[in-house]
């Protein structure tokens, strides 16, 4: 958020009925103007192939989903009033797109706007190439305002997938009016990265191989596939969890401190970081796929027995793997990425282990080992950080143990904002700092391309376990013991 003003404008959703629509845009955007955060002319236009809504009875139907969401009846009223349409179109044929045009035009006529336009993709990724090239032959990629497009994840399957997306949406939209989504960057734990790191000048002294021993990111569900099998299976862990999100607070927390706080500056730093990393090789990599087991004492099945998996199939439903950074700041410094499923709670962190002191005096003394620092950035739950340090147990005998300084955002602050309500209104106000750039989508790719061909057997882990025990070695010492804590 620039918290720059908001220009009237109309925000118009293709997949207005699906779940992200229902459960988190609608939702998103009823929050943001109950606080007054939309400005007077803000207006909706929600799309679907459905033909049996006209707008009141679309407004009734998304003031239900937003109730469902538990947004309050008031900010639901405040959307639903009069800010919301609907249409019907089948976004296929030249046609459709010219019923859109000529929906859109009415819309800002008849409430005074000017062209400005934001249309979110909230569409199976499988139209998005379709839907985007219908906007530009019906001139609906330019107008005599601002026009922008956000385009949801999964942003391609692999680099060459990547990169024909990209060309396709370059040839309708210039890249400062594209806004890709990884709904990581717009939470305030992972913005508060560059905050912590450019804010704060003590961490930034030490960000170095000169102070820091490893860093592990890591991000493990308690679900499994939760009723989407069918899309899990041919995606994995992998490009599910590890080439957008993981990948994402590794480059925040892995880049050089930009000359600005502005996109550009940003973006360059984040793509540069990836651009020095090395793919990871095959002996830095584990992949492994849950088994039969329990979670909060409630038996679960396998990967394997879940409905809609192929039978004997091979995806992987957690990946360990270590990444290298070969550039000056980060030479010899392991990053340790690490996500799965059914795994014995929700949890994402990012773990900083500091060198040791050279010459530990308290080590045969209490429970802390080799004397050393541990930063833990908690993004979920219990949201803040803490920072270990050794302190003297009052009394005698002379003991040592380790105890945290605790920052908790939950205790200091009152609310914290949906990521989608930030991203929502960054769209609105032009700011793309917290978007992913075309260039940093196929770095990112790049990245995991040897490994994509030629993957892993996974190793069987049981549910409720934190992955497979071969992966130990990547990122095991007090990294590994916190995140397993
Ligand atoms: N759901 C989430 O929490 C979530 C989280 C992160 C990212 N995403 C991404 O957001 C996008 C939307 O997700 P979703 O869960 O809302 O998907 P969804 O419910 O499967 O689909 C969204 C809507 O797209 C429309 N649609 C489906 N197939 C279509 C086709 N062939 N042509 C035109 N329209 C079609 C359908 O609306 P009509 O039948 O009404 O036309 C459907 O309701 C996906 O790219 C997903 O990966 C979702």
């Amino acid at each position: 958020m620039s918290g720059k003003s908001i220009e009237p404008s109309l925000f118009v959703f293709f997949g207005g009925t699906g779940d992200l629509a229902r459960r988190k845009l609608m939702p998103s955007l009823a929050r943001l103007q109950a606080r007054g955060l939309l400005g007077d002319h803000s207006y909706v236009l929600a799309l679907s192939r459905k033909d049996n809504f006209d707008d009141a009875s679309f407004r009734q139907f998304a003031h239900e989903e937003m109730r469902k969401a538990g947004v309050s009846e008031s900010a639901c009223a405040s959307l639903c009033k009069s800010r919301l349409f609907f249409q019907c179109i089948n976004n296929s044929s030249d046609e459709d797109f010219q019923t859109l045009k000529a929906r859109i035009e009415a819309i800002e006529k008849d409430n005074n706007l000017p062209q400005n336009r934001a249309y979110y993709l909230a569409l199976p990724p499988t139209v998005f190439e379709h839907t985007i090239e219908g906007l530009g032959r019906a001139g609906l990629n330019r107008s005599a305002g601002w026009t922008r497009i956000v385009v949801e994840k999964p942003f391609g399957h692999d680099l060459a997938s990547a990169e024909s997306l990209n060309a396709r949406i370059h040839a309708q939209f210039d890249e400062s009016q594209v806004y890709r989504i990884d709904h990581y960057l717009g939470k305030d734990t992972v913005q508060n990265f560059l905050v912590f790191r450019f804010a704060n000048p003590i961490f930034e002294q030490l960000w170095n191989r000169n102070s820091i021993e490893s860093v592990e990111i890591a991000v493990g569900e308690s679900l499994g596939t939760g009723g989407r099998a069918g899309y899990y299976d041919k995606s994995g862990a992998l490009r599910d969890m590890i080439q957008n999100h993981l990948t994402q607070l590794f480059s925040l927390i892995a880049m050089e401190v930009p000359s600005v706080y502005e996109p550009e500056a940003v973006r360059h730093e984040k793509i540069k970081v990836l651009r020095s990393t090395l793919p990871p090789t095959p002996d830095d990599v584990i992949y492994g796929q849950y088994a039969s087991g329990a979670i909060d004492g409630e038996k679960v099945i396998g990967y394997l027995d879940e409905e809609g998996v192929a039978p004997g199939s091979a995806t992987e439903t957690f990946v360990a793997l270590k990444l290298r950074v070969d550039n000056w700041r980060w030479q010899g410094v392991p990053f340790y990425l690490r996500t799965g499923k059914r795994m014995p709670q929700k949890t994402s962190r990012v773990v900083i282990k500091f060198k040791g002191a050279p010459v530990s005096l308290f080590q045969s003394m209490g429970e802390v080992g080799v004397a050393r620092n541990v930063l833990v950035l908690q993004l979920q739950p219990d949201e803040g950080f803490d920072l270990y340090f050794d302190v003297k147990t009052p009394g005698s005998p002379f003991d040592v143990q380790r105890r945290p300084l605790h920052f908790s955002y939950e205790e200091s602050f009152e609310e914290i904002p949906e990521a989608y309500e930030t991203l929502l209104l960054d769209v609105l106000e032009g700011d793309q700092t917290l978007f992913v750039h075309a260039e940093e989508v196929e770095a990112s790719w790049k990245l995991y391309s040897d490994l994509i061909t030629n993957p892993p057997k996974p190793k069987p882990y049981f549910s409720g376990s934190w992955g497979p025990e071969a992966a130990d070695f990547l990122g095991v010492d007090e990294a590994h013991t916190l995140f397993r804590s």
